[in-house]
């Protein structure tokens, strides 16, 4: 199996925690690199769903450990509650490893993550949890580091000196009141003893792992459009999002990293604000959004739902170097015909087959689409891809003509069995 990095391909939600998991079987090792709780992974095995918001989606398989990489934001209230939950339910949260380097979501980044959507006239629509203000403090260099606020004296230290410029903001640019430190010191302080014994040099015990020849797996979180570089800024997430993000969110290096799988929902959809140009309105994204459950695993928001694109999956594969791909619930679009899948846009007479930087442009995209006939039966329960009606073979394979990116696995349903595999690959 090697070192694989699973990535979503689209707007995030497009099924990292159900693949993640099936991967994880076979690994020892599974890495979440970058963002926090703003994600939102569901699993479900048999009767049972889980959703997981930071631990790596490994942690249903016994046995693996699962590392909270550096270049992560860790919630360690929502940390403890989430391994809570899973004990709770008879899962082994033992061997989880938090990396040292990993900055720690404080009280007053939850609460200027509110303020400053709530004063932002265009809204991105963020989860709320923290994360954005959080990774502005790390490229500030005021932030804290889960290795530190394990010392006592060092975290009081940097604690009081972020206070202070956060106090500053809240009192004199929000009119809102100051934050004491002696409560969040204390609150912070028995986190930090709950997860002490967790947080260690993640990078050292990953390389090891390599040099082992141990089977390891990276969980990205969040999608290509959500990354902070190349997605629809500023309607983005704070983090890079890109398989790139590994070897600095989990501390090894490219030459490292052997396959790359892709994400791809068979459809669209996306939480937040911000551009989706093949975004459907009225009954059919309903029909869509009821059907493929689509409502925020985070936020519980409904998410909004449109066509297939290829000119964002296209992107997805160039920047992030696919070596396979997998598309997700190719289930939800049974009964519905003609399907469309969008090949580029239109702006001003002109085709457009790459995304564009700029929103104005954008604003004016219309898709160009491609029709397919769709098929009636309930393909998940099929059991094997050679006996799946012949429209939705031609659907996958003309994402895999369009994109270039190679298909292996196909998702039919949230379950483990729901899987079919294309491709024989040597995951
Ligand atoms: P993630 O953030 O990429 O891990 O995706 P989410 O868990 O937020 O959203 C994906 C949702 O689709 C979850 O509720 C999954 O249980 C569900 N899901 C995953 N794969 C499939 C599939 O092939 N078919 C259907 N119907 N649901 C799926
Ligand atoms: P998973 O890992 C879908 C979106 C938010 C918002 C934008 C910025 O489950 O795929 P943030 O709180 O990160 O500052 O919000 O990014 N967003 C996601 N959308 N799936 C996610 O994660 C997301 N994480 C953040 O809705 O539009
Ligand atoms: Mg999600």
């Amino acid at each position: 199996m090697g070192t694989i990095v699973v990535v979503g391909a689209q707007w995030g939600d497009e099924g990292k925690g159900k693949v993640t998991d099936i991967l994880a079987e076979k690994a020892d090792m599974v890495v979440r690199f970058q963002g926090g709780n703003n994600a939102g992974h569901t699993i479900v095995i048999g009767e049972e769903t889980y959703k997981l918001h930071l631990i790596p989606s490994g942690i249903l398989n016994s046995g693996k450990v699962c590392v909270l990489g550096g270049g992560m934001v860790v919630d360690p209230k929502v940390l403890l509650e989430e391994m809570k939950g899973l004990e709770d339910r008879g899962i082994d949260t033992s061997s989880i490893v938090i990396s040292d380097r990993a900055h720690v979501i404080m009280p007053y980044h939850r609460r200027l993550d509110g303020l400053e959507e709530e004063k932002r006239t265009k809204k991105i629509g963020t989860t709320r949890r923290g994360i954005g203000p959080c990774y502005f403090d790390k490229v500030s260099r005021i932030g804290i580091r889960m290795g530190e606020i394990i010392r006592e004296r060092e975290f009081s230290q940097k604690l009081e000196n972020a206070l202070q410029v956060k106090n500053e903001l809240f009192e004199k640019v929000y009119g809102v009141k100051a934050m004491e430190f002696k409560e969040i010191f204390h609150e912070y302080r028995e986190y930090a003893n709950l997860l002490q014994e967790k947080v260690a040099d993640a990078s050292l015990l990953i390389n090891q792992a390599v040099q082992e020849n141990k089977d390891i797996l990276f969980e990205g979180a969040q999608g290509a459009m959500l990354d902070i570089d190349y997605g629809t800024y500023p309607y983005v997430t704070s983090s890079n999002t890109l398989s790139g993000t590994v070897c600095l969110g989990a501390g090894l290096g490219p030459t490292r990293i052997e396959k790359v799988v892709g994400i791809i929902k068979a459809y669209t959809t996306r939480v937040g604000e911000g551009p989706f140009p093949t975004e459907l309105h009225g009954e059919q994204a309903h029909a869509i959004r009821e059907a493929g459950g689509e409502y925020g695993t985070t936020t519980g928001r409904p998410r909004r739902t449109g066509w297939l694109d290829t000119v964002v999956l296209r992107q997805a594969h160039r920047l992030n170097g696919l070596t396979h791909g997998v598309i997700t619930k190719l289930d939800v679009l049974s009964g519905i015909s003609p399907l469309k899948i969008c090949t580029g846009y239109r702006v001003e007479g002109q085709l457009i087959e790459e995304w564009p930087v700029s929103q104005e442009v954008l604003d004016q995209a219309e898709p160009v689409y491609e029709e397919m006939e769709g098929w009636s039966q309930d393909v998940s329960k099929i059991d094997s891809y050679e006996d799946f009606p012949p429209q939705a073979r031609d659907y996958v394979n003309r994402i895999s003509e369009l994109t270039g990116i190679e298909i292996s696995l196909v998702s039919v349903g949230p379950r483990r069995d729901q899987t079919k595999i294309i491709k024989n690959i040597d995951f």
